[in-house]
């Protein structure tokens, strides 16, 4: 989720007359009356970033809608290049991978999903697996993996999953990015993502029109962290999700499709949500993510930039059993400690003690 937001540029002259506008005759009355620090009240109004709440807080004084005002990371973006000196991190525990040399395997899943993706009419698909079993990872991939430039990719990456990938548009929806969570501000980004003129109003109506008129080349839809969309977002309503299955179905000539990811099955989650709409009926395929392959594992292990004795890859093999997130917790720490000459095996024990919160994915 974004913590922080700042004014988009276009809207800083109209943010700093808003005080004098709204009664404040000093910035130090407005931080006086809200109760912030003069210097985030300063921070927002010239642009730099504030907290999120912060920022809704003031935009409301000011009697300015913050989803308008807010500078809107572009999701669709390409992918940063890669540093070339060598100073990237081989092992990356935590974070989504977003960058595709640095995501293995996945093989299976992934013939299955462009492969529904590829052809007309484009169909929908949910990713259902644990938490940190690498759902947002693979969302990223799907969606970067085919314009990724050769240079960027590891020597062997398969990229050629689609016939044409420059006609497709991907758009990345993260419904815990609090800009996602009103009707207006999720509407407003796919429009902006879709480069079509945004109506006014931008209520279900009019974005059902744009949409279903401006749609002519294949538009995936990514959407992450769904099941927060429907115990936190009263907006995102049964309507709104209607409105969404029409379009897939009906009214873009099959050019749209969604994928979803999510930790249960799209019926089971609308469900114990209280949803009842048919667009969670819309998923014909579900790829289940579950650990790697021992290949892929194989595969991840030997990209350390110095190799690791077969006895260390069985070990790591034996005690991730080839869960993505573990196997890059062990890699990591042997790495370490290899890179700082030590030749016990204490990385072993911290490796472990390291894998613990995530445990769970070991139940089978
Ligand atoms: N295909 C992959 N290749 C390499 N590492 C991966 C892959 N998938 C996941 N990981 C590892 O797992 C971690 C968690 O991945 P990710 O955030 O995608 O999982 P998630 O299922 O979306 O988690 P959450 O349930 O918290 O949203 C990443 O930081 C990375 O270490
Ligand atoms: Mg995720």
């Amino acid at each position: 989720m974004a913590r922080s937001l700042r004014v988009a540029p276009e809207y800083i002259e109209k943010v700093k007359s808003a005080p004098q506008l709204n009664g404040y005759p000093s910035q130090q009355s407005l931080a006086t009356d809200t109760g912030f620090s003069l210097s985030t009240v300063k921070s927002f109004l010239s642009g730099k970033p504030v907290d999120y709440l912060n920022f809704v807080e003031l935009s409301k004084k000011l009697g300015l809608e913050w989803q308008d005002i807010a500078y809107k990371e572009p999701e669709t973006q390409p992918p940063k290049p890669q540093p070339t000196n060598g100073e990237a991190s081989p092992f990356i525990t935590g974070a989504p991978i977003n960058q595709p040399r640095y995501f293995f395997g996945r093989e299976k899943e992934l013939k299955r999903l462009f492969n529904l993706l590829k052809r007309h009419p484009l169909q929908n698909s949910a990713i259902i697996g644990k938490k940190r079993s690498g759902k947002t990872s693979l969302l990223h991939y799907l969606k970067n993996i085919s314009t990724t430039p050769a240079e960027q990719l590891r020597p062997e990456q398969k990229s050629n999953w689609l016939p044409h990938p420059e006609n497709y548009c991907w758009i990345f929806v993260d419904l815990q990015d609090a800009r996602m969570q009103s009707r207006e501000g999720l509407l407003k980004y796919i429009l902006e993502s879709l480069k079509v003129q945004i109506p006014t109003p931008c209520d279900l109506d009019h974005f059902m029109n744009v949409v279903s008129n401006n749609l002519h080349s294949p538009t995936v839809i990514l959407l992450d962290e769904i099941s927060v969309g429907l115990q936190r977002c009263p907006e995102l309503d049964d309507r709104f999700w209607d409105c969404l299955r029409s379009l897939a179905t009906n009214q873009t000539g099959g050019n749209l499709a969604f994928v979803l990811a999510t930790p249960e099955s799209p019926i089971d989650m609308a469900h114990n949500t209280g949803h009842s709409s048919p667009f969670f009926n819309i998923f014909g395929y579900t790829a289940n993510l579950g650990a790697l392959t021992e290949k892929e594992a194989r595969e991840l292990i030997a990209s350390s930039p110095i190799a690791f004795t077969d006895e260390d890859v069985e070990w790591i093999l034996t005690q991730s059993r080839c869960w993505p997130l573990l196997l890059q917790i062990l890699c990591r720490e042997r790495l370490f400690s290899l890179e700082e000459g030590e030749n016990d095996d204490n990385w072993r024990e911290e490796g472990l003690r390291q894998m613990k919160p995530f445990a769970d994915l070991l139940d089978s």
